[in-house]
């Protein structure tokens, strides 16, 4: 029987390396050594894939043609996912092994140097653990898994490559105190506050990255330093990734929300010149809206049935809110229909005129400045016109509010 330690892997693990080299997503000798030498395949030995009806496949390594493919998509440029929790419906992801280029990408992002410890949340496959031991030195190697049998599996997978970094099965948003404190922390998870544990243990001088989502789909990877004992500071990724977000309990999603039912009696119709696919097409536009429509905007298409194209996205909120956008166009625009209390595509409209406003900025026009007790988000400038703050603890209700310009107060 073939197992995946006979497999030739190496010349694959090489074009990984010269392909996101040629992507521009991997510069550095020291990480390219890194996703050389280290393989990929002992940490992904099986990953899921889901088709159009929402049923998920298993990979198949049992035949020789199976195994090829498999093979092939551990060496490609691809995220996969490697954890499901399939006792509930819908299923649900628990962990992936994240695209190379994006992992690489961020461990750049990051000028981790020799001699640096590394604290990384989210270990999953223990793959981005490896790459970070291989440069590093496993000593210096800190990661920690909300779920126990994750942990165990990259704990075993490290460790028989002889990787054996500290790997702690908890809730990553405490950080690790322990063995504070970390030249850089990488979060492979997304949050929609920075915990304060995580900047506190972070030497000053030192620097961390995480996806900041303020709602789905909403935010980026931002980059921040710890510039003194209470204050971190930095600006978002120019370009747009998206994580699994955080959770504090292992297989439960973090936020539980009561959506009121949807108020259907009195619908208001117009017409938009917005693009209803703003939420996935335009990235900029859909995070400052989401500042208004809050942390549990719920987005989709909606259509005759599952089986034909979708005719319309939709937006609701869970006070009871709804809107749905139609695809196609009429009388010059798109038609919204809504009801509910709050005209949600209006948060939209208003996003799109302000990012017009502002010059059309990219991710990397928008900062953050965190202190124990606050996160300031600000548009070009910590003091900059435009600003929008909540608090630094996990509120029940994470909304962010405008600061009003100077010349206003
Ligand atoms: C994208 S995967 C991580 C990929 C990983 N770095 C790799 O190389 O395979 C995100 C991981 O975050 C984990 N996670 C979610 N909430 C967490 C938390 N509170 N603390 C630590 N890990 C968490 C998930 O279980 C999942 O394994």
């Amino acid at each position: 029987m073939t197992t995946t330690r006979d497999v030739q892997w190496q010349d694959r693990a090489a074009e990984l390396a010269d392909t996101l080299t040629g992507l521009g997503k991997l510069t550095d000798p020291a990480w390219q050594a890194a996703v050389r030498q280290v393989a990929r395949h002992e940490f992904v030995p099986r990953f899921y894939t889901q088709d159009s009806t929402g049923a998920w496949t298993e990979s198949d390594t049992s035949t020789k043609d199976g195994r090829r493919a498999w093979l092939e998509a551990v060496y490609s440029n691809k995220p996969l996912i490697t954890a499901l929790r399939q006792d509930i419906d819908p299923v649900r992801v628990l962990s992936s092994s994240t695209q190379p280029g994006l992992m690489t990408r961020m461990l750049e992002s990051l000028d981790i140097r020799h001699g640096h410890r590394v604290l990384e949340i989210g270990t999953g496959t223990g793959y981005n653990a490896a790459l970070l031991s291989h440069r590093l030195g496993a000593a210096n190697v800190f990661s920690a898994d909300i779920e126990p049998q994750l942990v165990e599996l990259a704990r075993a997978r490290l460790a028989s490559l002889g990787y054996r970094p500290t790997l702690v099965a908890a809730d990553g948003a405490l950080g690790m105190p322990e063995h504070a404190p970390f030249d850089r922390l990488i979060a492979t998870c997304a949050v929609s506050a920075i915990p304060w544990a995580w900047i506190e243990q972070l030497r000053i001088g030192g620097a961390m990255l995480t996806d900041l989502k303020t709602a789905p789909s909403a935010g980026s990877l931002v980059r921040l330093t710890r510039v003194d004992d209470d204050r971190a500071e930095g600006r978002f990724d120019p370009t747009y990734a998206a994580f699994m977000g955080l959770r504090h309990q292992p297989g439960e999603p973090d936020r539980t929300v009561t959506w009121s039912a949807r108020d259907t009696a009195i619908a208001h119709q117009s017409i938009s010149a917005v693009n209803p696919q703003t939420p996935w097409n335009a990235m900029v536009v859909w995070f400052l809206a989401a500042f208004d429509l809050g942390p549990d905007v719920s987005i989709g298409y909606t259509g005759i049935d599952t089986t034909s194209p979708p005719t319309a996205v939709t937006l609701s909120t869970p006070d009871g809110s709804w809107t749905q956008i139609n695809l196609a166009t009429a009388e010059g625009g798109h038609q919204v229909t809504e009801g509910g209390p709050r005209r949600l595509w209006r948060a939209v409209e208003n996003a799109h005129h302000l990012r017009e406003k502002l010059g059309n900025p990219g991710w990397d026009r928008f900062g953050l400045t965190v202190t124990p007790d606050v996160h300031t988000l600000w548009h070009d400038h910590p003091d900059g016109e435009h600003r929008w703050t909540r608090s630094t603890r996990t509120q029940p209700n994470d909304y962010w509010t405008p600061v009003a310009p100077a010349h206003s107060r």
